[in-house]
C-alpha cells in the first residue's frame, strides 16, 4: 500500500540574508515534510511564520538555504511544469486578455499548438463554469470568477501539483464557502497534489487530509500535523469538525506561547 511521496522536506531552512551588510533572517529552521501524491494538505500558521516561503521553495520560486527539498524525488532546482501556483490575488491575472485568453496563456508560452489549445480552452472553461464569461476581460468579471480562471489557467498545464497561498483570502464569506467546495470537488475530480495556505482553522479543517501546523517565526517550522478523516463531501459543526477545530486552535495557541488555551478550546 505504498503511495508515492510527491513532496519531501528534510531539515529544510531559509535564512533571508539582507542586503548591504544587515541582520540576515532566519525564517524557517528544521522543517520537516512528507506529502503524499493525491494528498489534500493545508499548512496552517500565524501571519509572518514562513507559509508562502514555504510555498515559494517547493515552488521553485525560492532556494533553502539548508535542508533536502525534492519534488517526485528530484532536487528542486527551480519552477517547473509539475507545479503550479494559484495566489491570493488576483492581479495575477493578465488584464488585457480575455478570460478564455488568460486560459490559454501558459499553452501559449509552452509552444502548444493551437488546436490543442483551443481544445484545452474548451474543457477548462467548463471545469470553472465560466463558459458564458470566456469573451470578458477580468475587470469585468467578479472576484471569485477570478479566481476560477486563475485555477483554470493553472490546470490547463496539468499539473501534478497545485501550490495555493490563501486563493480565498480576498474574497467575502459566501463566495469563499463557494470556492472551498469547489476546489474540493475538483480535487476528489482530478486527483492532485495540493498543498494550501491558510491561516483559517475553518477553511483547513473543510478541505484538508492533512493539516500541518507552523510555531511563529523566527526559525518558524512545521510543529504538529493533525489527521482529518471526515467524510467527503463535509458539513460543518459536526461533532468531528468541531473536534478537529479545536484541536487545530490549541495547537495554534501554543505556537504563539500562550499556553494551552481557554476554557472554551479545550478539548473534548
Ligand atoms: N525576501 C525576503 N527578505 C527578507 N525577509 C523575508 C523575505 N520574504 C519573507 N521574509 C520574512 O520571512 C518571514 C516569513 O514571511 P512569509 O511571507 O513566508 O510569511 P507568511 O506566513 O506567508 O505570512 P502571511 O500569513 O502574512 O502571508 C517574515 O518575517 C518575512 O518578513
Ligand atoms: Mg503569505
Amino acid at each position: 500500500m505504498a503511495m508515492s511521496v510527491a513532496i519531501n522536506l528534510s531539515s529544510v531552512g531559509k535564512t533571508f540574508y539582507r542586503q548591504r551588510g544587515g541582520a540576515a533572517f532566519a525564517a524557517l529552521e528544521n522543517v520537516n515534510l512528507e506529502i503524499e501524491e493525491g494528498e489534500f494538505f493545508c499548512l496552517l500558521g500565524p501571519s509572518g511564520c514562513g507559509k508562502s516561503t514555504l510555498l515559494h521553495m517547493i515552488a521553485g520560486f525560492e532556494m533553502p538555504t539548508r535542508g533536502d527539498l525534492r519534488v517526485f524525488g528530484e532536487r528542486v532546482r527551480g519552477p517547473g511544469v509539475d507545479r503550479g501556483v494559484i495566489f491570493q490575488s488576483e492581479l495575477a491575472l493578465f488584464s488585457w486578455l480575455t478570460v478564455e485568453e488568460n486560459i490559454a496563456y501558459g499553452l501559449r508560452a509552452r509552444g502548444i499548438p493551437r488546436k490543442q489549445r483551443e481544445a484545452s480552452v474548451e474543457r477548462y472553461v467548463d471545469l470553472v463554469g465560466l463558459r458564458g464569461h470566456r469573451k470578458s476581460y477580468p475587470r469585468e468579471i467578479s472576484g471569485g470568477m477570478k479566481q476560477r480562471v486563475q485555477i483554470a489557467r493553472i490546470l490547463a498545464n496539468d499539473p501534478a501539483i497545485l501550490l495555493m497561498d490563501e486563493p480565498f483570502g480576498a474574497l467575502d464569506a459566501q463566495t469563499r464557502a463557494q470556492m472551498q467546495r469547489y476546489i474540493a470537488e475538483l480535487w476528489a475530480n482530478l486527483h492532485k497534489t495540493i498543498i494550501f495556505v491558510t491561516h483559517d482553522v475553518a477553511e483547513a479543517v473543510w478541505l484538508a487530509d492533512r493539516i500541518g501546523v507552523m510555531t511563529v517565526g523566527p526559525r518558524a517550522t512545521v510543529k504538529t500535523i493533525v489527521n482529518n478523516d471526515i467524510a467527503r463531501p463535509r458539513a460543518a459543526m459536526t461533532a468531528e469538525f468541531v473536534r478537529i477545530y479545536n484541536e487545530l486552535t490549541a495547537e495554534l495557541e501554543g505556537a504563539f506561547g500562550v499556553g494551552q488555551g481557554s476554557p472554551q478550546m479545550a478539548r473534548q
